[in-house]
């Protein structure tokens, strides 16, 4: 009896892994030239020649031979070579370098960066089973993890989130209190203050730089009806809102449940939650595709590691689901829990008394 392995088998899984690795150098190659500047500049030079590139970057045209050729392999930048001219198509310009569209993954990229950044504690971390608290990882995971969710929240937050919420919409055109719990950098808050001035938009998180970061933002944008504090979702001050919302922090939290019954005793009777979590199917089965892996992953380093490092540590992970997420909401004493609406990567909870 033949008890080697399946050929067949065994290439597939070796050509699997060998596009994995390539897409692992490829996100670290997109991070260079997101920071060198060298997409922008082939955005804006149009068709160039390695030493055309060079000299409009200043970078070394050894280098950016390589980093060319990487990317051209990679799919990510065009290459002519009839006249030996490197370009990006409209899509690779959307992807790679127009900051602020949906389209735009440099955040996504960065958030994998910063998570080999500190690879040492995520390893120290995994091996020990203690929790890693969010303040600990690097400053690019914070920025990373703005710049990611922002253009998401641009897209849909106004124009899709808020009209699935019933009769949400009305109360903020004419003038509501909001709470943004877990605001991080405060781009979420930002945009709500925007679209309805006569609101107030309250925003708090327990990670002070991340506040001081997005008390800067909010000046620079010149909106006043926003305002921003250091506090814990199970506590912070204020009552009598109108509008709760979690933005991608719930599972991040050690003690959900606490947080969740703390929103809803601040929440006015008639008040809604909006809960904005990673999509996810109830079991794990479900999740078993290339964006089920990358919540999965992004769990195991961040999100699950900063919940145990806080009391109660849940631990509920990026691909809780929408039933697990309901007995948490059930327990601090929600009963209506409903799917307003989803995007290819977030489901959107209403949620009522
Ligand atoms: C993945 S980030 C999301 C940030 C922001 N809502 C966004 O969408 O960009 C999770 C955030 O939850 C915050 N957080 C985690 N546990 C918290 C707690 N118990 N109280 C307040 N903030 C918390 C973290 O500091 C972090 O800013």
């Amino acid at each position: 009896m033949n008890n080697g392995p399946n050929q067949q088998i065994l290439e597939q899984l070796v050509g699997k892994v060998v596009g994995d690795v390539a897409g692992a150098m490829g996100v670290f190659m997109a991070y260079l030239g997101d920071q060198a500047g060298v997409y922008q500049a082939m955005d804006e030079a149009g068709p160039s020649t390695v030493e055309e590139l060079s000299g409009k970057t200043g970078l070394n045209p050894k280098y950016l031979h390589e980093w060319l050729g990487a990317n051209a392999a990679a799919g990510y930048v065009t290459y002519d070579s009839t006249n030996e001219r490197f370009s990006l198509s409209n899509e690779q310009a959307l992807v790679f370098t127009r900051e602020g569209q949906p389209a735009c993954v440099q955040g996504f990229f960065q958030a994998v960066m910063s998570q080999y950044e500190t690879h040492t504690k995520a390893v120290e971390t995994f091996k020990s089973g203690k929790g890693r608290p969010w303040g600990e990882h690097s400053k690019c995971c914070f920025c990373a993890t703005d710049r990611f969710f922002r253009p998401g929240y641009a897209a849909n937050l106004i124009d899709n989130w808020i009209p699935a919420l019933d009769g949400v919409g009305a109360k903020l055109k004419s003038g509501a209190r909001i709470a943004d719990i877990g605001c991080g950098h405060g781009s979420s808050s930002i945009l709500l203050a925007q679209a309805y001035p006569e609101s107030q938009v309250f925003a708090f998180d327990f990670h002070e730089p991340s506040i001081v970061e997005a008390r800067q933002k909010a000046r620079a944008a010149g909106v006043k009806n926003v305002q921003f504090d250091v506090a814990r979702a199970q506590d912070f001050p204020g009552k009598d809102f109108d509008l709760a919302c979690i933005f991608d922090a719930l599972h991040d939290m050690g003690d959900p449940v606490g947080a969740a019954r703390h929103i809803r005793e601040t929440l006015k009777p008639d008040g809604t939650l909006m809960l904005i979590e990673p999509l996810a199917g109830d079991s794990m089965n479900e999740n078993l595709h290339p964006l089920g892996q990358i919540y999965y992953a992004f769990s195991t380093t961040i999100c699950t590691p900063a919940s145990l490092a806080q009391e109660v540590g849940l631990g509920l992970g990026a691909q809780a689901g929408q039933k697990r997420l309901t007995e948490v909401l059930n327990q601090a004493g929600f009963t209506r829990v409903r799917r307003a609406t989803e995007t290819p990567t977030n489901m959107v909870l209403e949620v009522r008394l």
